[in-house]
């Protein structure tokens, strides 16, 4: 777990690699899984312990076989295409810019990235993502540790503006969204439409609207 050399040659090949993940991702039209590769990469941050978190161990059998990790092989090995190409970027590294580019790519803002992550090949033990069948305190539970609060968990979950579930992965169906290629506040608008039929609500979705503070956020993006 050495962090990398942030040089000249390492930023060069960032951006190098940020260019081709926009080619391969609207190519492949893969931002959904890709964004969630980044995130299950990086939801596993515990701060109390300072274990797990983004730092490439998805990339590890034992972890992309979690449950909640169902499907992600398949965003790993596209980001080893890329890897090949570009052996000095970390995978730590290379797991988060493809979630930049999949936000970027489909309609979203342009997110500064920030460098330098260390590879681990150190898993967590399964069961740090959340739950999508779980509610309220669940939610809070899992992104308190993160040691992100109520206003996040609500941004992040708009994440689901992108994608679609997968009978075969999650037991779920169906996107969110009538667009699930754009990025955009669509999320937060049907949330508050109610059930349509073809779209997917969550428990976890769902328990955005129930707790006050939760609500307040999502009403809040809706407007944008
Ligand atoms: C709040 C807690 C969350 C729960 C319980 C949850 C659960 C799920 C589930 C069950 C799926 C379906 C997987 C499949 O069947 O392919 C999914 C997909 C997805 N999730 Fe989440 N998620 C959460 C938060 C997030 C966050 C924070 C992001 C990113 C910011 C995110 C991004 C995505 C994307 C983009 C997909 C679509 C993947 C695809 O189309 O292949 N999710 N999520």
């Amino acid at each position: 777990m050495v962090a990398p050399v942030v040089d000249a040659e390492y930023l060069k090949q960032i951006e190098k690699a940020r260019r081709d993940l926009r080619a391969f991702i609207s190519f492949k039209n893969c931002a959904p899984i890709m964004l969630r590769l980044a995130w299950h990469d990086a939801g596993t941050y515990d701060t109390k312990t300072n274990t797990g978190g983004p730092n490439g161990s998805i990339r590890s059998e034992e972890e992309y076989m979690h449950g909640a990790n169902n499907g992600l092989k398949i965003a790993i090995d596209f980001c080893e295409e890329v890897k090949a190409k570009y052996p000095k970027i970390t995978y730590a590294d290379l797991y988060q810019l493809s979630g930049v580019v999949a936000v970027e790519v489909t309609g979203g803002p342009t997110i500064d990235f920030v460098p330098g992550r260390k590879d681990s090949l150190i898993s967590p033990r399964e069961g740090r993502l959340p739950d999508a069948k779980q509610g309220v305190k669940h939610l809070r539970d899992v992104f308190y540790r993160m040691g992100l609060n109520d206003k996040d968990i609500v941004a992040l979950s708009g994440g689901h503006t992108l994608g679609k579930a997968h009978p075969e992965r999650s037991g779920f169906a169906g996107p969110w969204t009538e667009e699930p290629l754009k990025f955009d506040n669509s999320y937060f608008v049907e949330m508050l439409k109610g059930e349509t039929e073809g779209l997917l609500k969550l428990p976890t979705d769902k328990a955005l609207l129930e707790d006050p503070e939760f609500r307040h956020y999502v009403e809040l993006y809706a407007k944008v």
